[in-house]
């Protein structure tokens, strides 16, 4: 099968969150499927030009039509990937170069990805690489299958389209003028674009695409729901029979504590004990906490952003900390508030908390592998990648009952059997801190319990394979029909 996949961001050339690892791990697991043919269109951010590690060179060149505008796009074949996947970086020096560095954030946002997704349709039509799928992702490429079923079908009439929503805060809204003066669509397409007269690119993507799925199963269901749905539920409702949700899966060579240049010390699932002592020990240094090989470390890794849950946690830091002999480390950036929440808890609790506020991939993964316990009390939650990166470094996750968490993370019970980790059903702080205590006194009382736990973590398959083999079964059905 030839599939395209299109989205704003893929690491390692490009990420500023999940997006970023699934287009890394998700284009490579369908490009590991017997028969499949498989391209990643991404922009060609000025940081990934000038970047020695990621030679391209030239394949096509030609002009997008922007409503009245022209603009450039050169086509860049990234020359040295070796598992398959084409990678293709669409290169126009006035939307991706320069700029501020950062991915999104400029007021154009909304001309730069309509210009991107229009050029991945183009792009694909000069290279006579005619997909049988495309998949693409999230409001920046959610252009693509209203372009494709309105203007593209000459060149691709046999292209099936499914649209993927990682995150539905995110719609890409804009002034209804945006219709005539950027897009060039037919006039009929107004009415599916149009939300509360304005341009809601995201609700065009629902309209047109052929199937559309979303980052696990219980968001899947959440999304019919006006609390998870922002705005979008009764347009999901009406379009239900093409919704399905499939919970990611985790780069599981980058992710692996046997071989993570990262950590101080390796280990696996039969030798974690011993080798996750040192990463602590290594860890509680490195961050300045006491070195206390007994005293639970309690960790999170995150954008400091409203909906990850910190409203829970400054509500009960002070509580636990006194109350508790216990660590807690966090690793982040983002909102000023929360910021400055935990540099004043640290300050507050030298002995106990340390906050680093900044972005360090080498940090996280010490802090997988070194912590005990991994907090993720997100309000809502598509499908989160970091507890399963805990559970997989054998540290024992705490999370909200919410989207992927509750479908990645099966509750254990106090004597830490049956499940994943612990988890607590209603978003509330003190929800979050009995959970949290039984979790801790599973630590301080039933080392042995809390060590099975960990094991069972460890061995989990949370690899691409079970996913990738569920988005062919759907594009399969979608070339069916
Ligand atoms: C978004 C979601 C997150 C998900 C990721 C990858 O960042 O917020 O829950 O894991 O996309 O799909």
């Amino acid at each position: 099968m030839r599939i395209a996949v299109c989205a704003s961001e893929g690491a390692p050339y490009a990420k500023s969150g999940g997006l970023g690892d699934v287009m890394e791990a998700l284009p490579a697991a369908l490009a590991r499927i017997e028969g499949n043919e498989v391209a990643l269109f991404l922009p060609y951010y000025s940081k990934i030009k000038s970047n020695a590690a990621y030679p391209t060179e030239r394949v096509a060149e030609f002009r997008v039509q922007l409503g009245w505008r022209q603009q450039y796009c050169g086509v860049m074949r990234l020359t040295n990937r070796t598992d398959g996947v084409q990678v293709y970086f669409l290169d126009n020096e006035y939307y991706f170069g320069g700029r501020s560095g950062a991915i999104y954030g400029d007021m154009d946002d909304g001309e730069r990805f309509a210009y991107f997704s229009r050029a991945c349709l183009d792009a694909m039509a000069a290279l006579q690489y005619i997909p049988d799928v495309i998949q693409c992702n999230d409001w920046q490429t959610a252009l693509i299958p209203t372009y494709l079923k309105a203007v593209y079908y000459g060149q691709f009439p046999k292209t099936r389209c499914m649209y993927t929503i990682h995150n539905i805060e995110y719609q890409g809204w804009a002034n209804a003028s945006f219709f005539d003066d950027m897009l060039g669509l037919p006039w009929e397409y107004r009415g599916t674009l149009d939300m509360n007269n304005s341009v809601n690119v995201m609700k065009g993507a629902i309209e047109t695409a052929d199937l559309v799925t979303t980052v696990s199963e219980t968001y899947a269901r959440e999304l019919m729901y006006p609390y998870y749905a922002h705005g979008l539920d009764g347009i999901l409702a009406s379009n239900s029979w093409k919704l399905t949700g499939i919970t990611n899966g985790i780069d599981v060579n980058t992710f692996n504590p046997e071989t993570d240049k990262a950590l101080p010390a390796h280990y696996n699932s039969e030798t974690f004990v011993e080798g996750k002592a040192k990463v602590k020990a290594a860890l509680q240094e490195e961050v300045g906490l006491p070195v206390k090989p007994d005293v639970p470390l309690m960790v999170m890794v995150t954008r400091l952003a409203g909906h990850k849950g910190l409203d829970l946690l400054c509500y009960i830091a002070r509580r636990l900390m006194w109350e508790e002999d216990a660590q807690l480390l966090i690793l982040g950036t983002g909102e000023a508030q929360y910021e400055s929440f935990f540099k004043d808890l640290a300050n507050q609790f030298p002995e106990q908390v340390s906050a680093k506020i900044t972005f360090n991939l080498g940090l996280a993964a010490r802090i997988y592998a070194g912590g005990d316990i991994y907090l993720m009390p997100s309000k809502s939650e598509p499908c989160g990648l970091s507890q399963m990166n805990a559970m997989r470094y054998g540290t024992v996750p705490v999370v909200h009952a919410t989207g992927g968490l509750k479908d990645t993370v099966p509750p254990a019970d106090e004597n830490g059997e049956g499940g994943l980790g612990f988890t607590f059903q209603s978003y509330n702080a003190d929800d979050f801190y009995a959970s949290l205590k039984r979790c801790l006194s599973l630590y301080n009382n039933n080392r042995e319990g809390f060590r099975a736990l960990q094991k069972r973590g460890m061995e989990t398959d949370f690899s691409w394979d079970v996913p990738a083999a569920r988005y062919m079964e759907l594009f399969q059905n979608m070339l069916s029909w």
